[in-house]
């Protein structure tokens, strides 16, 4: 099983491969912002990815979209993700991006 690391809340969760990273969160009782419930649509779940990011689904378009809508070419930059749409793939560490 994948370890989701939040590195900012020293926690470390065994999580199903192939689940959101949003709902690995929610799935272990972690209190995690989803405006839009998961829609894409807003970037409040979304995760700075601190180590793995190879270890996530690619991004698709539809989530690159948003994160510029949302946050600007710098939310571009291979550190965000939107947990409702990244996949678990491996181990990863996260930690909130600080913009809400
Ligand atoms: S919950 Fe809104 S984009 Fe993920």
């Amino acid at each position: 099983m994948p370890t989701v690391e939040l590195v900012d809340r020293e926690r470390a969760l065994e999580v199903d491969e192939g689940e959101t990273v949003l709902d690995a969160l929610l799935d272990n009782g972690i209190d995690w912002m989803h405006a839009c419930g998961g829609f894409c649509n807003c970037t409040t779940c979304a995760v700075e990815v601190e180590d793995g990011w190879d270890n996530l689904s690619d991004m698709e378009d539809s989530e690159r979209n948003t994160l510029k809508r949302f946050q600007g070419d710098e939310a571009l930059d291979g550190s965000f993700r939107l947990s409702c749409q990244a996949v678990v793939q491996g181990d990863i560490q996260i930690s909130e991006p600080g913009w809400y």
